[in-house]
């Protein structure tokens, strides 16, 4: 599957792009079933919701093969690299699942700020592409972007400072520095006043699709997404490329490789994951 000039100018001025049937339902049942078994791991990787359910899994390619296969997908890596227009290599990848009834929200943020500030990524010539296991609808949570906000630049709104009860939960935040910007209580979030400018000017998208579709989405576009009220689980795949121009410099504290890849060579492709 080749992206079409049209496509290619829309991601270009609108920040992002749906792409459905990326993925068959057979590939998908197989990540899903797949899923299932990785999150159960109890690990650094595993980020939990307040409430005790999983919320991501980091790095699931290191450790399974479907996982792995997937991120090096060739249609992905090719429609990834076209849109970034340039060679790429893996920066991060998660499973979000926000599972039916309990999976929480995200607050409004850019992907990059984090990048460009605890990473030190130079540029941001970088997206992701979130492949849906199960159809989203306006129900799920499904993710929220204001087009055209990657024009903006990062947006440097003030850090916040969570403010989290003592619990359980607020031990488990402080015990890794790298968890606020993983967890519900976001480090770097956009302010009322600016996403109310951003979305008076060009409005909100929800991004639904078929299980199976890929929504890639650029490293600079406000997005958020609501909790999954629904009886519907919404589970998704995430991974980030970068450019290989792009790679992130040597630091004396970088933050674990589940989060930040330093692994820099473009992947070699397969042509089915199952
Ligand atoms: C993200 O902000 O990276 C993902 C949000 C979501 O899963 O809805
Ligand atoms: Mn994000």
């Amino acid at each position: 599957m080749q992206l079409s000039e049209e496509q290619l100018s829309f991601f270009e001025e609108q920040g992002f792009l749906l792409v459905p049937d990326m993925f068959t339902k057979v590939e998908v049942d197989v990540l899903l079933k797949e899923m299932r078994e990785v999150i159960k791991e109890d690990c650094p990787r595993r980020i939990l919701e307040k409430n005790g359910s999983v919320r991501s899994f980091f790095a699931p390619n290191t450790t399974n093969e479907v996982f792995d296969k997937a991120a090096r997908y060739k249609s992905l890596i090719a429609a990834a690299a076209k849109l970034l227009g340039g060679q790429i290599y893996l920066h991060q990848s998660k499973i979000n699942s926000k599972a039916a009834m309990v999976g929480d929200w995200w607050e409004w943020h850019q992907d990059y700020t984090y990048w460009k500030k605890d990473d030190g990524m130079p540029e941001p010539n970088v997206l992701t592409a979130m492949i849906f296991l199960n159809d989203v609808t306006e129900f799920n949570g499904p993710m929220l972007v204001i087009p055209k906000s990657h024009l903006a630049g990062v947006v440097d709104d003030a850090e916040n400072v969570a403010e989290i009860e003592e619990s359980w939960y607020k031990e488990y935040v402080d015990s890794a520095t790298y968890l606020t910007a993983l967890t519900s209580d976001l480090k770097y979030t956009l302010k009322q006043k600016t996403i109310a400018k951003w979305v008076t000017k060009n409005g909100m998208c929800s991004a639904r699709g078929k299980a199976g579709t890929v929504l890639f989405f650029h490293g600079n576009i406000f997005h958020a997404s609501s909790n999954n009220l629904s009886p519907w689980d919404r589970h998704a795949y995430l991974l980030t490329y970068n450019r290989v121009d792009n790679q992130l410099p040597a630091t004396d504290n970088p933050r674990p490789e589940f989060i930040a890849m330093r692994n820099f060579e473009p992947a070699i492709t397969v042509e089915t994951i199952v």
